[in-house]
């Protein structure tokens, strides 16, 4: 078979790869060009800098698998390989620590000027006043994700003496404290971070989650720093809080366009930057070269691919049954993550007796589904169980085979305060929500839905709609459930598009209103 070499990975890999097939390297090809050749090729390697675009997937008859070599799969549009039943592969852990040392590496940079200095003296300047640096001992480090690379940054710069703390609303308290870490909400570690790293994915949430508002909240002299992706923090707001001397500094390592020409950051003495190099050394690029090439020739002989992204390895005759209530699951777990941010249980439970079957593939959904709401696209159906596991999730799985009801699947978080339900089946062909907490609905999902729970009585849905409408938000769709022996409903809109914060908190602040969530699905 053909494989398709389109970014630069170690020799070790393509030796791998070479071992069973026809390689070809090919790198710096535009978009065209890549669509143009692609027919000819079963599989196809990256790293960042090729972007997979669905006019590229379409053009891909032969394709079985692309492999990126590395984590962030934001440069390949999955759901579009999903559909072309192409396989997504990456390499979660090679690149780990050299990511963590590259953090470190740009904090002490940028608390000692050294890009800034080593530019002068070679521009024959001996300025040692200019360049006062600060120590790092002692300060406080803010880390806004604390995942594989978030906690290798931590246990590094606590040996530096600093003090961690972190936002993670994903990470259970007990892990945090088994690490040394405090954990806090957002604003905490804003406030009092001396030094500010994110290493959170790249998703609908974390995209612009330092902005004007929080760089506001932010100490003055506060550094920061990312080397996870572009967009995470604001840029245009990052050069306004550097301007105004708020921000003392600032070390990127990534961009929302790569490369960053012309951009404002680059003109800025204090932001210090580097072409996403990351993951950028010797031992990184062996590690995922290796691990993706062996991922191809997985997935080229038919075997599974134990990083797949976006296919699970299900038998084809249990595949039938079961096919249509693994995107059901899915999004019945991203649902109730959206609705229960913090829980330390996952129960899965099956009604009907088409699920007198094997359903661990749709408890790997739904567990799938409930852990992307934290991070991102990298969980996969492999990867899903281990993950619950380090985070100490327990998983209950139940059966009522014997019942009068639709066939569904039930997905409840539960841990903290609160425990929040959501239930799904088929209804034809078509995807249902047949009941949120228990309260009966008839609901055809859609991209944006608002969730509220709120007294069952006059005077609150009006107001509510009458917020959207005067936001000019369209209503698609809507219905309120009965009230339970609380006499709590839940009512569901339909919506057309985003809803900020602020709108939600308008109609919170409706008199009756207990709450209220923008879903994503
Ligand atoms: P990970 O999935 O192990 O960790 C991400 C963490 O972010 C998780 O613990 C998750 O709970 C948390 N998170 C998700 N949404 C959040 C939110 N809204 N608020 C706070 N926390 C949230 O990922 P990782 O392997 O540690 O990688 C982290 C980032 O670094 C990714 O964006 C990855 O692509 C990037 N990365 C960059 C380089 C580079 O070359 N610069 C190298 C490796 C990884
Ligand atoms: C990653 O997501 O793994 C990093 O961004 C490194 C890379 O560019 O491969």
């Amino acid at each position: 078979m053909k494989v398709l070499v389109s970014d630069p990975i170690a020799e070790e890999g393509l030796e791998i790869l070479k071992s069973e097939h026809e390689v070809h390297v090919r790198t710096g090809l535009t978009e065209e060009e890549l669509a143009e050749i692609i027919p000819e090729y079963d599989a196809l390697v990256i790293r960042s800098g090729t972007k997979v675009t669905e006019p590229i997937i379409n053009a891909a008859d032969r394709l079985k698998i692309i492999g990126r070599a590395g984590v962030g799969v934001d440069n390949i549009d999955v759901p579009a390989a999903t559909r072309k039943g192409i396989i997504v592969a990456n390499t979660p852990e090679g690149n780990t620590i050299s990511a963590a040392e590259h953090t470190l590496a740009m904090m002490l940079a940028l608390s000692r000027n050294i890009p800034q200095a080593n530019a002068s003296l070679k521009a024959n300047r001996w300025d040692r006043k200019r360049f006062m640096g600060s120590e790092i001992r002692g300060k406080i480090l803010g880390i806004v994700g604390l995942g594989r690379v978030g906690i290798e940054v931590a246990k590094r710069a606590q040996s530096l003496e600093m003090d961690i703390i972190a936002y993670d609303p994903f990470i259970p308290a007990q892990r945090a404290k088994e690490l040394g870490i405090k954990l806090a909400d957002l604003e905490t570690v804003l406030k009092q971070a001396d030094y500010i790293t994110v290493h959170t994915p790249l998703t609908d949430e974390t995209r612009g989650m330092i902005s004007d508002p929080q760089f506001a909240i932010m100490k003055p002299g506060v550094r920061i720093i990312n080397c996870a992706r572009g967009g995470i923090i604001d840029e245009d707001a990052l050069a306004r809080a550097v301007n105004k001397n708020h921000v003392s500094g600032a070390a990127l390592d990534v961009f929302v366009n790569e490369p960053p020409t012309g951009s404002p950051l680059l003109e800025i003495e204090n932001v210090i930057v580097t072409p996403h190099l990351g993951a950028s050394t010797a031992e990184a690029q062996v590690a995922v070269a290796v691990d993706i090439a062996k991922q191809v020739l997985a997935a080229l002989r038919g075997d599974s691919v134990t990083s797949a992204i976006n296919l699970p390895p299900v038998r084809s005759d249990a595949m039938t049954v079961i096919a249509p209530y693994i995107d059901i699951a899915e999004m019945l777990g991203s649902m109730s993550a959206q609705l229960c941010r913090s829980f330390d249980e996952i129960e899965i439970e099956y009604t009907g007796s088409i699920f007198d079957t094997d359903v661990r593939m749709i408890t790997l959904a739904a567990l799938k589904g409930v852990l992307a709401q934290s991070m991102g696209p990298t969980v996969n159906y492999v990867n899903a169980p281990e993950i619950a596991k380090e985070r100490k999730i327990r998983i209950k799985e139940s059966k009522s085979l014997e019942t009068d009801e639709l066939q569904s699947v039930t997905i409840g978080l539960s841990g903290g305060i609160e425990s929040r339900s959501v239930t799904g089946g088929l209804v034809g062909d078509g995807m249902r929500i047949l009941k949120i907490d228990g309260h009966r609905v008839d609901i055809v999902p859609s991209r944006y839905m608002i969730i509220a729970r709120h007294e069952n009585r006059p005077n609150i849905i009006g107001p509510c709609c009458m917020i959207l409408g005067r936001e000019n938000i369209n209503i698609s769709g809507m219905q309120v459930s009965e009230a339970g022996i609380d006499n709590i409903s839940i009512m569901i809109l339909n919506v057309d598009s985003e809803v900020s914060d602020a709108v939600l908190d308008k109609i919170r602040g409706v008199d009756g209103v207990n709450d209220s969530e923008l879903i994503r699905v």
